[in-house]
């Protein structure tokens, strides 16, 4: 097991707990309230404030075979085809069994989706969906009824410890490389503050996606990527990191937008939007069975090649059909936030293009979310568990969090009831004393994004990835030789995101050159076909002694 650390001055305090869960979005908050449950102390660390996680940003909803006459199976042929030939089969069939009882569930922790006038909760479709399956709430606000629904619930139960505006830094293993606790950075003025340490039986991290290695993205600025980052530091496997999803339509804002872009949810197509070109052209009809409600990874692909074959920075979803009563109720976040950018969808065409969205891999789990260090589980967009293969299918990613935190903690009652889990003994001065990363200065994340977005996104080729992965290189030897002069950057939480997504940024990029295919998500313009005979099977990813990351095929 590797021991690297990002260079943190010595944990000025050090708080103690059972579980400590990182990140409150849906999956975090699913763990702490499960766990509490199971009688077990927790403590909830966010990057953000509690209710700021990525899940609140979530439009379209979540998916579960609800409805009469779907099925679980139903739901797993779907998912089983947006993935392309590379997901984990028992992993997505746990998905989409337990889905509809976790949603349920959900319900009754009192997140309200929209009802029909019978009473039924109204399902809608997205990209990939062969079914209505798709519960939604406040129209197009999803996740941010379920983020306060499982706040409140938080927020009610004064048994869990909370940390708020924490980045979290490494992770602490005791001397059996039992996941014992980790150090973080509390950006905040109280008694806890500045760099410290929380000692715990078991860690979990449902830190969220790492959107801000590109330029433009759906996810907000926290999204960098810090617990991938934690997890490869601290020795364990993650995988599918070159299977990023590119969500395809994304208001477009002009060729410079740079940072969170907003989402126009594939929910809009669902209900009967319409992709078109300049001309008014349909371009999806005849190329899909589902034309525009084909998986996402066939429709970004489409926008992009109209895009390149019209040489136009954008395409446009167009509702006008709706009428102002139907976008007002039914999609008024999106409404909103496109009148805000001066675009009226009531009378107007939306400019769209492609943006990244999702990413399907992350840190390697089991169906118990438990990584490859003992005591470290993951969760959420953080986590790989084989659910969403080489392209995830729309709206899965809510009940992949809620389905597999349940299973976390459930995980965790049957240790803590049988004994196995342990106070664990670390001594967190001495952990310090691992190899210290180097730390690019803060300018440096401008630069990573620029380039991973001009060589490793929607469209790839060894050449464009061979000259983004020789500037990232480039930026770690800048890193390592400010650190030789004896000039490191200053440990900070704006320098900690840039080594965090130099790090993340540089494993993605050594996958996505290493596999020579074209499959879900991950188009290469050099292998444009599918290569089932060498490539149905997954790069493991982790992180060699000298600091850099490597890919290893798994075995066929
Ligand atoms: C959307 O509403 O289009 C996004 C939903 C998702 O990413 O699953």
């Amino acid at each position: 097991m590797s021991t690297h650390r990002l260079t943190a001055p010595a944990p000025g305090w050090t708080a103690t707990t059972d579980v400590v869960v990182v990140g409150s979005g849906v999956a975090g908050l699913t763990v702490a309230l499960n766990v509490r449950k199971a009688g077990l102390r927790v403590l909830v660390v966010t990057k953000a404030m509690l209710d700021d996680g990525s899940t609140r940003w979530a439009q379209g909803g979540i998916a579960a075979a609800l409805a009469d006459g779907d099925t679980p199976e139903q739901h797993l042929q779907d998912t089983l085809v947006a993935g392309a030939g590379v997901c984990d089969e028992e992993a997505v069939r746990t998905l989409v069994t337990e889905g509809p009882d976790a949603v349920r569930r959900l319900i009754a922790v009192g997140a309200a989706f929209d009802r029909g006038e019978d009473g039924e909760i109204l399902l809608t479709r997205e990209g990939g969906h062969h079914r209505r399956r798709i519960a939604h709430a406040g129209g197009d606000a999803t996740g941010a009824e379920i983020s306060r629904a499982l706040v409140a619930a938080v927020r009610t139960d004064p048994e869990i410890e909370l940390i708020e505006h924490a980045l979290v830094l490494d992770l602490l293993t005791d001397a059996d490389g039992h996941a014992a606790g980790l150090t973080l950075h509390v950006m905040g003025e109280g008694q806890r503050d500045g760099v410290g340490a929380v000692r715990a039986r078991a860690v979990v991290l449902a830190t969220g996606g790492m959107g801000q290695v590109f330029s433009a993205t759906t996810n907000p600025a926290v999204s960098t990527g810090d617990g991938v980052a934690l997890a490869l530091r601290a020795g364990a496997a993650v995988t599918d990191l070159e299977f990023v999803q590119f969500h395809p339509t994304v208001l477009w804002l002009g060729p410079e937008a740079e940072g969170q872009q907003p989402l126009v949810s594939e929910a809009v197509r669902g209900e009967g939007a319409h992709l078109v070109d300049a001309d008014g052209v349909r371009f999806m009809v005849g190329q899909h069975e589902l034309a525009e409600l084909a998986p996402r990874d066939i429709v970004a692909k489409a926008i992009t090649r109209r895009m390149q074959e019209q040489d136009a920075e954008h395409m446009y979803l167009d509702g006008r059909h709706f009428g102002a009563a139907m976008w007002e109720q039914r999609f008024p976040t999106i409404l909103a936030s496109c009148r805000a950018h001066g675009i009226d969808p009531v009378t107007e065409p939306i400019p769209v293009a492609p943006a990244a969205h999702h990413a399907s891999g992350g840190v390697r789990t089991d169906r118990h979310g438990r990584t490859s260090v003992p005591g470290l589980y993951a969760c959420g967009e953080v986590a790989c568990t084989g659910v969403h293969g080489a392209n995830r299918l729309a709206s899965n990613s809510l009940l992949e969090g809620l389905v597999f935190a349940e299973r976390i903690a459930a995980d965790l009652a049957r240790r803590h009831r049988s004994g196995e889990l342990p106070e664990r003994v670390v001594d967190v001065a001495a952990a310090r004393a691992a190899h210290p990363v180097p730390l690019p200065p803060s300018e440096a994340r401008a630069e990573i994004q620029r380039l991973v977005s001009r060589g490793a996104g929607v469209l790839r080729s060894a050449a464009s990835m061979a000259d983004t992965a020789a500037g990232l290189a480039l930026l770690a030897e800048q890193a390592y030789a400010h650190v030789a002069e004896e000039k490191p950057a200053d440990p900070r939480v704006e320098t900690w995101e840039a080594a965090n997504l130099l790090l993340v940024a540089t494993a993605l990029v050594a996958a996505a050159a290493q596999r020579e295919e074209t499959r879900g998500c991950h188009w290469r313009e050099d292998f444009p076909e599918r290569d089932d005979a060498h490539w149905r099977r997954h790069l493991i990813t982790t992180l060699a002694a000298t600091g850099g990351p490597v890919s290893t095929p798994e075995e066929q």
